[in-house]
């Protein structure tokens, strides 16, 4: 059988046989690996659309807690769009091009299940991209980070200036955009870009266990987080302010919020259900 149809079959509510992606669940924890190694997994109009249709079929799906978004291959997290295809763009595809990229990353975003993106070598120019759109990032320390679109003579086109300029500030944006040279994974996380650095042969047990963590943890409130934080830095103060009292309010609700403080208050470990 070959690898695309074993993650398929593994996979639980993914009938779905993707042509770049493997798709495999562990418990609640959903990993979808973009599998294009021999291209360092660059990101073709294909793949883009697969990530689509594999995200939301894992937003959809009430036992998925977590996703883990990774590349194929140990050289590569994804090493940009498809250069092969940027070529030949026109400029309306382009703007296709750079909407289904847009579209694809505003989704996970704004996913109110955590994503963890994992790290393995080169996330450089879409794959860069795509890692800032995630929630949580844990890299190698031997990852290359950067945008180096301007070596090709175009603009990160999915979301890049404005998710660099947020997570890292003006000055590492415009540095990383304008001159184009990938940064170590010491510099990304002194620049904020990467939550945790470890060992490549470390890189694995560190995903699974923050993976492990989430998906054992409040969903609820998982996504009140998410959605404040998120949608919250869209919005003035006030009315960011009013969303995290409505999110917090909806936990109040939920028998893991009753779980959670019996738990600290009978000196026991809270065993989250869900509900
Ligand atoms: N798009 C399409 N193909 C890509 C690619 C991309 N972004 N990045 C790598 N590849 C392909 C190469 O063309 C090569 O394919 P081939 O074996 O059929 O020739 C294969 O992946 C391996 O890449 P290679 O360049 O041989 O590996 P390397 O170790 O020498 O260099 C990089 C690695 C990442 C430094 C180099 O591949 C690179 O600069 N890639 C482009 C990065 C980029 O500009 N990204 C932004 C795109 S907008």
């Amino acid at each position: 059988m070959p690898p695309a149809t074993i993650a398929s079959f593994l996979c639980r509510s993914c009938a779905v046989d993707y042509q770049n992606l493997l798709v495999a669940d562990r418990g609640a924890v959903r990993q979808i690996t973009i599998n294009r190694p021999d291209k360092l997994n660059a990101l073709n109009l294909q793949t883009l659309q697969e990530l689509d249709a594999a995200f939301r079929a894992a937003r959809e799906d009430a036992s998925v807690r977590v996703v883990v978004l990774a590349g194929s291959g140990e050289k590569a997290f994804v090493a940009g769009a498809d250069i092969a295809e940027l070529a030949t763009l026109s400029p309306v595809q382009a703007q296709a091009f750079s909407r289904a990229g847009q579209s694809l990353m505003r989704g996970i975003e704004r996913s109110n299940k955590p994503v963890v993106a994992r790290i393995q070598g080169f996330a450089l120019g879409g794959g860069m991209e795509l890692a800032m759109s995630c929630h949580l990032r844990i890299a190698a320390d031997k990852a290359r980070l950067g945008q180096p679109e301007i070596n090709l003579g175009v603009i990160p086109g999915f979301g890049g200036t404005q998710r660099l300029t947020r997570l890292a500030g003006r000055a590492a944006a415009l540095e990383l955009c304008l001159l184009g040279a990938p940064i170590d994974a010491a510099r990304g996380q002194a620049l904020g870009l990467l939550n945790r650095v470890v060992p490549v042969d470390r890189l694995d047990e560190e995903v699974q266990a923050v993976a492990d963590q989430l998906a054992a943890a409040a969903p609820v409130a998982l996504a009140g987080i998410l959605d404040a934080v998120t949608l919250g830095a869209d919005c003035a103060m006030d009315p960011a302010l009013e969303f995290e009292t409505q999110a917090f309010a909806l936990c109040c609700s939920t028998a893991d919020m009753h779980e959670g403080t019996q738990a600290f208050l009978q000196k026991r470990k809270a065993v989250f259900s869900g509900r």
